[in-house]
């Protein structure tokens, strides 16, 4: 069942055969694969290629197969090289001769191409539906949980600030990552069918009817081009990439947050697993999965990018290799927002322990010196003073709010009772540009 045999005096050896076999893994794209082939046949029609008759017969056919591997009546299995030979020798068993028209003008090269773009879109389109109901989620979960939280640099405890605006730094990178991939869509709005093997065709086809008929913004400006860009799946597995960076960390943050050091949240039972051998155990698996599927993400990009380096123009069979991996981080990229978005949903937040974190480490130190500043000292000195005055600190077991005015006058005589207001933790956020964190 080949598309192909004319020219060859031998079988393709079985093992050969297997190996350059797609059609286990690109019978995903029948839809597009047939979305693509009524355009072309739609095209043919209008440039007179095709009869009236011709076009009904073959259109109506493959929408009857379409519908029959939804419903289960043909099954998308046996011995075909790939999804493109599955369709056409279906069709062609179906109605015999005119099925066989269905090819002209038209290479599997541009006929891939266009299934990939179809379904990429198709898929980012979905994916940005899926980000954007995340941010939401974020946005509402964080507005719910406007309290105190230590804020971190190199994971020592720094300045105070909340729940609410920790969360709402993953809002403004899900949002970028929204943004690029409407971008990436964009670009990749073009439809490379009529570009044939490479170098068009000598039927007069029309490019433009194809296009419209296929919902793309543009058709591609050159044909060798067209049919070896892989560009754009490279520039999505880039943006997936971002997104699953930005996932991990969050994942990384919720492990830390629901360990017995932090203790700061509590991830639902419903994301959460248990050990064979330790009863007390609840383990964040959720997030450490999504931390874990990070890597084969970046691989299938970096898998991509390697297959496309070295490649002469134009189609190459090398570029096969594009599809497993894509379709393996569309998969895993949808079910880790899916599963973090659930996760930040139903996430319990410790208030309190949040709070008396906040309380030591001296996370009103920056305050502190900015008191002094105020008072008239350069800030340099203040920084310098403020360290003293932790070292005493440590040295007696308190914390800066816990000194008094005797005690902290012996570092600056410009401290006065308005000091305990001012670095009070409940009351920082008030003050200057802090209003954005509260
Ligand atoms: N399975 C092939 C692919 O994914 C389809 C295109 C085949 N073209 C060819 N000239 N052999 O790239």
């Amino acid at each position: 069942m080949k598309l192909w045999g004319g020219r060859f005096r031998k079988e393709e050896n079985k093992l050969m055969e297997e190996f350059n076999k797609s059609f286990e893994f690109d019978k995903v794209l029948y839809k597009q694969d047939i979305e693509g082939s009524i355009a072309h046949v739609y095209m043919q029609g209008v440039c007179g290629l095709l009869s009236k008759e011709e076009c009904e017969t073959i259109t109506k056919e493959l929408i009857k197969i379409k519908a029959d591997i939804e419903n289960g009546d043909l099954i998308l299995e046996g011995n075909y090289e790939d999804i493109h030979s599955f369709i056409e020798i279906n069709l062609i068993q179906r109605i015999g001769e005119v099925g066989k028209k269905l090819h002209t003008g038209r290479s599997r090269n541009d006929q891939v191409a266009t299934d990939m773009r179809l379904y990429a879109k198709e898929k980012t389109q979905e994916l940005i539906e899926l980000i954007s109901s995340f941010r939401n989620t974020i946005k509402e979960v964080a507005n719910n949980n406007s309290v105190l939280m230590p804020g971190y640099t190199h994971l020592q405890r720094a300045q105070v600030v909340t729940f609410k605006h920790h969360l709402m730094a993953y809002y403004s990178m899900f949002t970028r990552d929204e943004k690029r991939l409407k971008n990436a869509l964009e670009i990749l709005d073009e439809s490379p069918l009529g570009c044939g093997a490479l170098a068009g065709t000598t039927h007069s086809i029309d490019r433009n009817v194809t296009m419209e008929k296929l919902g793309f913004k543009r058709v591609v400006e050159n044909y060798m081009d067209g049919v070896s860009d892989r560009d754009y799946l490279i520039e999505l597995m880039s943006d997936f990439s971002i997104i699953m960076m930005h996932l991990s960390r969050l994942s990384e943050e919720l492990i830390l947050w629901s360990s017995q050091e932090f203790k700061f949240i509590e991830i639902d039972d419903l994301y959460t697993t248990g050990s064979s051998i330790m009863p007390q155990k609840k383990n964040p698996d959720g997030a450490e999965l999504i931390r874990g599927k990070t890597g084969r993400v970046y691989g299938n990009l970096m898998g991509l990018l390697t297959v496309m380096k070295g490649l002469p123009l134009a189609y190459n069979k090398d570029m096969q290799e594009d599809k497993e991996g894509f379709f393996d981080s569309v998969k895993q990229l949808k079910m880790c927002i899916q599963v973090m978005e659930k996760m930040i949903a139903t996430l319990k937040v410790n208030k309190d322990q949040m709070k008396s974190c906040v309380k030591s480490g001296f996370l009103n130190a920056t305050e502190v010196a900015d008191y002094l500043v105020k008072k008239g000292i350069p800030f340099r000195n203040a920084h310098s003073i403020v360290g003293a005055i932790v070292i005493y600190c440590e040295d007696n077991k308190k914390s800066i709010e816990e000194l008094s005015l005797d005690e902290l006058s012996k570092f600056a005589d410009v401290f006065d009772e308005s000091i305990y207001d001012f670095i009070d933790y409940d009351k920082i956020l008030d003050k200057g540009i802090k209003e954005l964190i509260k």
